[in-house]
Formats: C-alpha cells, structure tokens, sequence
C-alpha cells in the first residue's frame, strides 16, 4: 500500500448510518472496519476480537460495551478488553485490545485514518465560512478504481452526454482554454466554463464558471459561482475499498438560498447513478499513467495535470 495513501483520512459513513446499539461494517482499503458509538462518541475498530480472531461485527451492544459473540468478551469504548467471561477472576493483560483507528466527525460526515502517523486532515475553505449551509450525500459504490473516480468527478466534458439537460447542453459542448496550476497543495484549474441548461435556478441557460480543486489523491472539490455573491460547492471523497471497489460520500455546500437535505440527495443520486456506468465500463480499469495510452486533448487538461501529480505522489494503487 502506498504510504501516503495509508496515511490519508477517508469518509467512512454519515453520522447517521452510526445506529444506537448497532454495530456498522465498513471496507476500506481491503480492510474491515467497524463503527459504534456511546452517546455521541464513534469508534472505529478492526473488525477482529484479539481472543481468537471472530469478527466483531456479529457481536453486540450493550451500555456502552460490545461483546464478542464468540465467548462473549466485552470491550469499552477505549477498546480494550473489560470483561472474559470464562474466567472473570483473571487479571485481563493489556494486550487484550481492539486495534482502534483515529476517527474525524464533521459536516455530517465520518472520517477514519488507519494509519498511526496521519496525513493532515484537509479542511476546504468553505467549511469554516459560516455563511454555508451543507448536506453530505452517499454514500455511492462503484465498481472502479478510485483514481478513475476523480478524474470523472474532475472532467467538465463529459456534462452535455452523461449528464444531458442537467449538467450541459450537446449542442454547446466546447470546452474554452482553462488554467491549470499544480503545487505541493494539489491542482487548481480556474475559469472552466460550462453552458448550462439552468445554471442559476432561473431556467434561464447560459454560461457558468467551475473552480476545480484537487486536495489529496482521492479528494477534490469544485465550486461554481452563480452570481457575483452566490456560490455552490461539492466536495467529493471517495474512499476504496479495494483496488477496483470505492465508495463515494459527497458534500454539496451553498452560501446563498434554502438546502433542503431531501432534495439535494435524491439530485445527486440521480447524477452519480448517471456516472456510474460510464465509470464501471471504463478500460483498462486502474488509470494509465502512461500519458500516451489514451487519447488526450487540451480539454483534458486537469486529467493530465491528475495523473502527473500522482505519478509525482509516486502512487501505485488504482493506476496501471
Ligand atoms: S473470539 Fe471473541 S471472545 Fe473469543
Ligand atoms: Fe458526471
């Protein structure tokens, strides 16, 4: 596994997947994971008791403690072993701790890292703006690698086909001549403009300008200012779940205007279910590195600029 990637944090749920008295199972880079809470506290363990290796999510919740459904040894919230029932006289050794991951709860969403030396958890500049409104949507299963995720989430050409009459027009399908600037931050491609069908709410079409933003390898944002004042953001994650499975959380956030949380979930539903045969179908599955496999033009920019800074980040996962 790469390093950087280990040490990046991942959405793992919405909060509210985490159900009182339930335990959550969750893949992450070919890991399982399970999440629970005690009150409003998340945990996130390996999925394996350290008594014989029984997978904790058939166990239980009780106050606060979950029991193995083995030989129903108890752990606390801290992970390690309270209770072995067998012989309960026992002085429980130390060692008799749940592998624990470090867990992030913010704007609706879970994140988890597994490593014990984290990257920086990325905060984008909206999230501390308290003008935004926001809503996590999710989470999303695709079957392909998530380097070939992004690059979608990042490509503005595809909008008039995949995503017709919402997203773009066929008939204005050009792409103009944006900037693309890569830096130890990650890339930023500015003035993308989009024709769209309704790019303010009015049903008027006209022209709207994207910002694109990677901020880690499986990590980006766009914003689109739809007027002077009004700004719409989604931020996307997506977290593999092994080299060719990812699940997808995003969080679309408004400065402007009601966000009603229905709504904003049944629409980007309906627009990633509309990427996601296009994604699955796509070959070869792991993301060439090899710039001169695919066919590129100038409208592709930020997808070369996306897979020169991961050959730079000398990532291996998901790529070919
Ligand atoms: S394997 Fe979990 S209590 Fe024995
Ligand atoms: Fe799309």
């Amino acid at each position: 596994m790469d390093d950087f990637l280990y040490k990046d944090w991942y959405a793992v749920c919405l909060i509210e997947e985490i159900k009182k008295d339930k335990i959550l199972l969750k893949h992450i880079l070919n890991q399982e994971i399970i999440l629970w809470k005690k009150n409003t506290k998340i945990m996130a363990w390996e999925n394996l008791c350290i008594h014989r290796g029984s997978r904790l999510s058939l166990g239980s919740i009780k106050n606060g403690i979950l029991k193995c459904a083995y030989h129903g040894w108890e752990y606390g919230e801290s992970s390690q072993c309270t209770k072995i029932p067998s012989q309960p006289d026992i002085k429980i050794p130390k060692k008799a701790c749940v592998k624990n991951y470090k867990v992030i709860e913010k704007f609706g969403l879970v994140w988890i890292n597994l490593s014990t030396n984290p990257n920086e958890f990325i905060d984008i500049k909206e999230f501390n703006n308290k003008k935004y409104k926001y809503v996590a949507s999710g989470p999303y299963f695709m079957n392909a690698a998530a380097p070939r995720i992004i690059e979608n989430f990042l490509d503005v050409a595809h909008f008039p086909f995949v995503h017709e009459n919402y997203l773009g027009i066929k008939n204005k399908a050009e792409i103009n001549d944006y900037d693309v600037v890569t830096s130890k931050k990650g890339i930023d491609a500015t003035n993308v403009r989009v024709f769209q069908p309704n790019p303010d709410g009015t049903n008027k079409p006209g022209e709207v300008i994207y910002d694109y933003h990677v901020h880690s390898p499986f990590f980006a944002s766009f914003g689109k200012n739809i007027s002077k004042k009004n700004r719409f953001v989604l931020v996307f994650y997506v977290t593999p779940i092994s080299e060719f499975k990812s699940m997808i959380y995003s969080i679309t956030l408004m400065n402007f205007g009601k966000l009603d949380k229905k709504t904003t979930r049944e629409y980007q539903d309906f627009i990633t279910a509309q990427d996601i045969p296009i994604v699955e179908s796509q070959r070869p599955e792991l993301l060439p590195m090899d710039l001169q496999s695919e066919l590129s033009i100038r409208s592709d920019r930020i997808s070369i600029a996306y897979r020169r800074y991961l050959k730079k980040l000398n990532i291996s996962f998901g790529v070919s």
